[in-house]
């Protein structure tokens, strides 16, 4: 390899956003994300349409972030992507791109897990963690609460028994009919907004597992909880209001209480804050607030490098590269994938 800092073109194509980014060892050259419009017809992500607006987008957003960086092609050293967990069809596209790329130019490629993508993103940032760290892992797809001992390292230590946070919020802004779009990246950003004019204390909405030893989470009892409030009643804005920042509050309470018992349970001092759902307003502040008043480090990235982003797998590339690993060209994209491996 050339230098200590590899020209990384990063591929993110798991979800719903086809994502690229251009990265100079740590340093962030261009970060293209480009959200899908599917779900506006059909109320949420259909995974077929999914992987065909990648196909069609991948080119474009792979120009549009070697152009953000002033690239050319030719110069990319090493080829970091996605390949599980995610939505398999979608999955496929990137990984086919990148095993293109890497075969055609004779350069390495480095398989990327999503979650460990969303584990290494405040690396992105000028105020980095140090190890070890307890990171909560908030998306769509995940609740996940991981000891992170070192890059390479990661200790599952709870997860949820049902949805995930995100699914939750984006069931929530769906039933509130908040997500006109029916775009999941648009769900949880709607629910926030309204929250912020409502009261926090104004519905009583349950806390499920807050009081259980385990780590373990729960959200389809809030869920439906939610959804039995909101049955054969005409809610008017301000009712809305306080619907969401009720919804909010809770989610949050169990969230940052299960946080706080792992870093207790375990006698670290340090969290990381990741996935989609980290980039909630509520979430932030109370985090901040009780990180402040336990003296703990607490490091949740900019909004941008919370939800999906190729940034962030071209870091976990740039890590993995370090270490001298790379990925064959057999490699398969995998649907389901625990991050819970020990070195
Ligand atoms: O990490 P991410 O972009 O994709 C997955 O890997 O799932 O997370 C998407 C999730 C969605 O459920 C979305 O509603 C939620 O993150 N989300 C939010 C906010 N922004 C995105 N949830 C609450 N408040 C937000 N501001
Ligand atoms: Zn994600």
């Amino acid at each position: 390899m050339k230098s200590d800092s590899p020209r990384i073109l990063a591929i993110e194509t798991s979800c719903d956003d086809t994502s690229v980014a251009c990265l100079e060892g740590m340093t962030v050259a261009s970060s293209v994300v480009s959200s899908q419009l599917d779900g506006a017809k059909f109320g949420g992500i259909v995974p077929e349409l999914a992987s065909r607006a990648h196909q069609a987008n991948i080119v474009h957003v792979v120009r549009r972030s070697l152009a953000e960086a002033s690239w050319e092609i030719s110069q990319v050293d090493v080829v970091g992507v996605t390949y599980a967990p995610g939505l398999l069809g979608s999955l496929f596209v990137g990984l086919n791109f990148a095993k293109g790329l890497a075969y055609g130019r004779g350069i390495p490629m480095i398989g990327v897990h999503h979650l460990e993508g969303h584990v290494l993103a405040p690396f992105l940032t000028d105020n980095p963690p140090t190890f070890p760290y307890i990171a909560l892992v908030v998306s769509g797809g995940h609740t996940q609460l991981l000891m992170v001992r070192a890059i390479g390292s990661y200790e599952l230590l709870g997860t949820t028994v049902d949805d995930a946070a995100g699914e939750c919020y984006d069931k929530v802004a769906r039933f509130l009919k908040l997500d006109p779009q029916g775009r999941s990246s648009m769900a949880g950003p709607m629910v926030d907004e309204r929250a912020s004019s409502g009261r926090a204390d104004a519905v009583d909405l349950p806390r499920p597992m807050l009081s259980s030893p385990e780590l373990n989470f729960s959200f389809s009892g809030l869920k439906t909880a939610v959804l039995n409030f909101i049955k054969g009643r005409s809610l008017n804005d301000l009712e809305v209001n306080d619907l969401c920042a009720s919804f909010q509050e809770a989610v949050t309470d169990v969230l940052l209480h299960k946080t706080m018992k792992a870093c207790q349970a375990f006698g670290v001092d340090r969290i990381v804050v990741t996935g989609g759902v980290a980039a909630n307003s509520r979430l932030r502040t109370a985090f901040a607030d009780a990180a402040s008043r336990h003296g703990l480090a607490l490091h949740i990235p900019p909004v941008a490098y919370c939800t999906d982003n190729a940034a962030m797998i071209g870091i976990t590339a740039f890590f993995h590269w370090q270490r001298g690993e790379q990925s064959g060209l057999d490699l398969v994209p995998r649907a389901t994938m625990v991050l819970d491996h020990k070195t």
